[in-house]
């Protein structure tokens, strides 16, 4: 089991959808969150090859310049039936060019276009996944996952959430992540279950281990 967490935390992000979800899921264990936007932190190139590798770099590259423990999450939609993409790339589908500004009504446009093209017909399996990274100042770093698995449903529906919520069935549901609220969405069951989404996932991980 990992060192136990208090006082001040890194939330290793710039996504205010992530930073919200993050905050809220801190919420109930007393931890002070402080983003990495607010302690004027620059973002790292995600250069690792897979989500784990992102989620340690952007933690470790926040542990060090705040020296204090941060936790990173790197996620993304992945569809079966376009081999596992937007996958890593989920972020970059959504920017005209790289690193400008973010736009999702556009990447939900291409991942149907993609889908066209590849001739497949629904149910479309999708999944999103979520990494998410605890680092201490020391470089000493713990890996946590969580993933949700449903269809795509075009066109969006519902203006919650953020990213591609709007586009996301999660199996079992009848109801896309745009369309619930965040408690929905991110509830950690106090019973011990799985929770619903992908994140929240990851977290019931970090907190069994963490908090
Ligand atoms: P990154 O982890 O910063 O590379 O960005 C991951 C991208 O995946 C986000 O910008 C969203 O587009 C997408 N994504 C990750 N988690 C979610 C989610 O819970 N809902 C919708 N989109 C998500």
């Amino acid at each position: 089991m990992g060192k136990r967490l208090e006082g001040r935390l890194v939330i290793a992000t710039h996504n205010p959808g992530k930073l919200w979800e993050m905050r809220a899921l801190l919420a109930p264990h007393g931890i002070e969150a402080v983003s990495a936007a607010e302690l004027g932190l620059t973002e790292p190139a995600e250069t690792g090859g897979d989500f784990r590798q992102n989620a340690a770099l952007k933690a470790r590259a926040a542990a060090q310049s705040a020296n204090l423990p941060a936790l990173a999450d790197d996620s993304g939609l992945c569809v079966d039936a376009l081999g596992g993409a937007p996958g890593l790339h989920s972020a970059r589908w959504a920017e005209a060019t790289p690193g400008g500004p973010r736009d999702f009504a556009t990447a939900i446009e291409k991942v149907e276009a993609a889908l066209r093209k590849t001739g497949a017909a629904p149910p479309f399996r999708a999944h999103f996944t979520s990494a998410l990274a605890l680092a201490w100042p020391d470089g000493r770093t713990e890996n946590f996952e969580g993933k949700v698995f449903g269809t795509l449903v075009f066109p969006p529906r519902g203006g919650l959430g953020f990213g591609y919520d709007p586009i996301f069935l999660p199996d079992g549901f009848t109801r896309t992540f745009g369309e619930m609220l965040m408690d929905e969405k991110q509830a950690i069951p106090a019973d011990g279950s799985p929770a619903l989404s992908h994140r929240a996932r990851a977290f019931q991980a970090f907190a069994r281990a963490c908090l």
